[in-house]
């Protein structure tokens, strides 16, 4: 069963003329990891938002069409049962910082004090975010304080805190160095492990490359391309519907134009080094 179907889902902000969201139908199962792609503008944050609930319910607005999440209507779902099922973390991490907290200790609990997790319960889970997240420096800090890498990095640990079935990272690299990127890949690698289903918009590439197994790339508010990772993101198409496509895979069709060589082209730099090896034929 799909944990989040969408179907014939249009969508227009208040007071705008244009839907910016048309007609977008599709399912994701449990435990898939999805990279949402697509031009500045399209359509990706307004997805996520759709699949929080936070539109229409904060955003208002015109909602067409079906959105269910682990097969119940999403409107059906009550105040804070949704936040607990679908944890979402901002394109922009400062609105995602409470602001009520003084230190990234008690900012970590905030989430679960809401939905009155027991004290010995929260404590333990605070403790283990802090190792996973690398944050024992920081854990006295005032939020605030933090640069905008260490900002994503405790806006993301304390919505993992709630343990939700299903996470939306919208843009979560967007403002951080190489090194705290990798870092949120780590984080993002154990969430797959542990099962989680997640939805990953990003624009760098390579890493969707390698860590989703699908691709939904928004062109215009619509769906432009929609599959496994390895049939998507090896396709030329994508570059006319506004995507990107891997270094690897750039380098591969080059190739191909100069020799006609045909086969499978490899998406990551593993992947082209086997092939490589093996001559230039796959
Ligand atoms: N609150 C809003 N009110 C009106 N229009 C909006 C609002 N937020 C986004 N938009 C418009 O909706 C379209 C899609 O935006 P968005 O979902 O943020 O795209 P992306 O995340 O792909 O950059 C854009 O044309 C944007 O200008
Ligand atoms: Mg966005």
């Amino acid at each position: 069963m799909a944990v989040i179907s969408l179907k014939n889902v249009s969508y227009r902000y208040p007071l705008e003329e244009n839907q910016v969201i048309k007609n977008v139908s599709f399912e994701i199962e449990k435990g898939q990891v999805w990279g949402l792609i697509g031009a500045n503008e399209s359509g990706k944050t307004s997805i996520c938002n759709i699949i929080r609930g936070f539109i229409p319910e904060i955003y208002r607005g015109e909602l067409e069409g079906e959105v269910e999440i682990k097969g119940k209507k999403i409107e059906s779902y009550g105040d804070g049962e949704l936040a607990s099922v679908v944890g979402y973390s901002f394109q922009n991490p400062f609105t995602q910082i409470s602001g009520v907290k003084e230190t990234v200790y008690e900012e970590l609990a905030y989430g679960m004090e809401n939905i009155g997790v027991p004290r010995d319960e929260m404590i333990d889970r605070v403790e283990k975010l802090i190792q996973i997240f690398h944050l024992e420096k920081l854990k006295d800090k005032n939020p605030f304080q933090l640069s905008g890498g260490q900002k994503q990095r405790v806006a993301l640990a304390s919505m993992i805190a709630l343990d939700p079935e299903i996470v939306i990272l919208d843009e979560p690299t967007s403002q951080l160095d190489p090194q705290s990127t990798e870092e949120i890949f780590e984080i993002i690698q154990l969430l797959k492990e542990q099962g989680k289903t997640i939805i990953l918009v990003e624009h760098k590439i390579d890493l969707i490359a390698e860590y989703c197994d699908h691709i939904l790339l928004i062109s215009g508010g619509e769906i432009g391309m929609i599959g496994e990772t390895e049939e998507v993101l090896t396709d030329p198409k994508v570059l006319t519907y506004g995507g990107q496509l891997p270094q690897v895979v750039l380098y591969f069709l080059e190739r191909r134009k100069k020799t006609g060589e045909k086969g499978k082209i490899p998406l990551t730099v593993e992947q082209a080094y086997k092939i490589l090896k093996k001559g230039g034929r796959n």
